[in-house]
């Protein structure tokens, strides 16, 4: 528990994980006074006998926008600390967390310690801190993070400590896990039991009250106060106080029934729009863009504000010069959600969309049936810019250090044309770019390096191929398993695979019809990249089966049966033909199973099913 110990330790490869025995879950959301009213309504009926009193003990305190970590003390020494991960694993952050100035590394000294105590709570950044952070990173040719959650969340998962002991995080504490050899009756009283052994809790904000109508008079007068905090809450939490009743009302797989997060409307300010000016995106995309007279809302200044497309402005009716209401909803990059045109002087300009791209000049063109006005350049230096950016990005490849200035510097001094020339570059190309430190050109060619080894679903995501969104990449990397085979399928297989979809499918061919496509697959594979084949069962028993699930499964959630027939080498699909090979029929099955039956398809029951799948197991 040195204090040396809070910044000794060397970088890490990579975080381990961690396994919790008792899960971190996530919380339901109320939107309004009457969903609060429906909380305490499921509450009371969920109570039964047990409900004694007329109204419900609760305890209320605010909701901090951060990032949810767990620590654990044994024998009041900081152990461990990992982050949420899927709430059952973490990843182990313990060397960052110990850089948190109000983390305790030792527990104060009380003879009734527990052997064990697992303390959750949520990891913050000042607001002001937040600011003047992303200001130093755009100097620095850094991307500014969206908000103080990704910001907190960003500097957990540094690798150098010494870089997380640099951000000044703070942590509050707001519930628990185990606590071994200490029984709690309230949960008010295990907060008051973890801040005297010297955890940091909140406890002038913490409040007890009794029933909903006492929780709603604090939610609103937290709400008053929002800006004053220097933190970034975005609502109230409130939790039925007393543990027993809490046992009672248990939880579902998701979140907890004896609690719920009221989360504050987003917040609204008027401003002035000095000027519309368009950003290109990776596919072409130009999006009108307000830039505003700099305003504080929620804490943060904003200065800009998305105008998603012409549509979007004609029927705001957005003009240069305009009085608008801008909504923050928990990102600084806000929405204009409507013009107020009794402050019209008659000075206003309408916005025009650029008929030539302001970047390389091309004509623009707007598809019909889209929205999307496009830049139809084929190497237009801002497409190319975002397509490396999205490529590079946290759920791309993740090439940490790789931002849009430094990418925007390559390209422009001729180093890269695409993303597989990344792979390729060399130290000395580097170090001769203004702002380049020799240790920094180090890490990010490591960087570049790590990144070689990647996924399917990662590497799928960030080609950039439209349509195909993070989620929509692992679904088609499990059907699939490999590159050849999503080449090779024809599209009206794509197209019956569970979520693809026919806009996805077609996206995909066209995506892997041009040579263009196909030189720059074969660039990146020729740079070293390595895709992980993902694990699978030794046998694949249902391979080149297709399956399609209807009606209600009683045992198996629809996503765990979808992952058992992929792990056995088959593939999921949403509707049935005559490519189908079994349709799994559950209760009230509906149309898919009249069809079935019609195509002359097997029909499994549930049990049917679920044999087939022990067999293999
Ligand atoms: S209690 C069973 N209290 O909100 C979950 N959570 O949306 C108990 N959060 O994952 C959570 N402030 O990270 C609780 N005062 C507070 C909180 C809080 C922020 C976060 C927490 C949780 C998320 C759920």
């Amino acid at each position: 528990d040195s204090p040396t110990q809070r910044v000794g330790a060397e970088p890490l490869e990579a975080f381990g994980t961690i396994d919790r025995s008792v899960p971190m879950l996530s919380l339901d959301n109320a939107f309004s006074h009457d969903e609060l009213h429906e909380f305490d309504k499921r509450v009371r009926k969920g109570l039964g006998e047990a409900l004694t009193a007329d109204n419900i003990d609760y305890v209320v305190e605010p909701k901090y926008d951060g990032s949810a970590v767990e620590l654990i003390y044994e024998k009041g020494l900081l152990t461990s600390g990992s982050t949420r991960g899927d709430g059952m694993r973490g990843e182990n952050v313990t060397q960052n967390l110990k850089t948190v100035k109000t983390i305790p590394l030792r527990l104060k000294d009380d003879t009734d310690m527990p052997a064990r105590i697992e303390a959750r709570g949520e990891v913050v950044l000042r607001k002001d801190a937040f600011e003047k952070m992303n200001l130093r990173r755009i100097d620095e040719g850094e991307q500014p993070f969206a908000n103080p959650r990704n910001a907190a969340a960003g500097s957990l998962r540094q690798l150098d400590s010494k870089v997380t002991a640099k951000r000044p995080l703070s942590i509050f504490i707001y519930g628990r896990g185990a606590i071994e050899g200490r029984e709690f009756e309230t949960h008010s009283e295990t907060m008051r039991a973890l801040r005297d052994w010297g955890l940091h809790v909140n406890l002038e904000e913490i409040r007890q009250v009794r029933g909903i109508e006492e929780v709603i008079e604090y939610c609103n007068e937290v709400e008053q106060r929002r800006e004053d905090f220097a933190y970034e809450i975005d609502g109230v939490v409130v939790k039925v106080d007393r543990l027993d009743l809490q046992r009672i009302l248990a939880e579902t797989s998701r979140s907890p029934r004896w609690a719920i997060a009221y989360k504050f409307p987003a917040q609204e300010k008027v401003t002035v729009v000095n000027d519309i000016i368009t950003d290109i995106g990776r596919t072409g995309a130009i999006t009108p863009v307000a830039v505003l007279r700099p305003v504080r809302v929620g804490g943060v200044e904003v200065r800009r504000a998305t105008l998603h497309n012409e549509d979007e402005v004609a029927r705001k009716d957005v003009r240069v010069g305009d009085h608008v209401v801008i909504r923050r909803a928990g990102d600084v990059i806000p929405e204009v959600v409507r013009v107020l045109p009794e402050k019209r002087t008659g000075s206003e300009k309408v916005f025009r969309m650029p008929t030539n791209c302001p970047v390389c000049g091309s004509a623009t063109e707007r598809v019909e049936g889209e929205a999307a006005t496009y830049c139809t350049g084929s190497s237009c230096r801002a497409q190319l810019v975002e397509h490396i950016i999205h490529f590079a990005s946290k759920t791309g490849l993740d090439i940490d250090g790789l931002g849009q200035m430094r990418v925007e510097q390559f390209v422009n001094e001729g180093l890269i044309a695409d993303a597989g020339d990344l792979y390729f570059l060399a130290k000395e190309q580097i170090i001769p770019l203004e702002r380049m430190a020799e240790k920094s050109v180090d890490n990010l060619l490591v960087a570049i390096d790590k990144s070689r080894d990647t996924t399917l679903a990662r590497f799928l995501y960030a080609l950039g191929i439209r349509h195909v969104g993070e989620h929509v990449a692992s679904v088609i990397a499990d059907n699939f398993g490999t590159l050849d085979k999503i080449r090779e399928t024809p599209q009206e297989e794509l197209e019956e695979v569970m979520e693809v979809g026919p806009v996805v499918a077609q996206s995909l061919h066209t995506f892997f019809q041009q040579p263009k496509n196909l030189e720059l697959i074969e660039k990146l594979l020729k740079g070293g990249i390595n895709i992980q084949v993902e694990e699978r069962a030794a046998e694949a028993p249902f391979e080149g089966k297709t399956f399609v699930l209807t009606g209600a499964l009683e045992h198996f959630k629809r996503n765990d049966a979808k992952k058992l027939i992929q792990r056995l080498g088959g593939r999921v699909s949403s509707s049935v033909s005559k490519n189908t090979d079994y349709v799994v029929a559950g209760a009230d099955p509906g149309s898919k199973h009249e069809k079935a039956q019609k195509l002359g398809v097997s029909i499994l029951t549930e049990e049917e099913f679920r044999k087939l799948i022990e067999a293999y197991s």
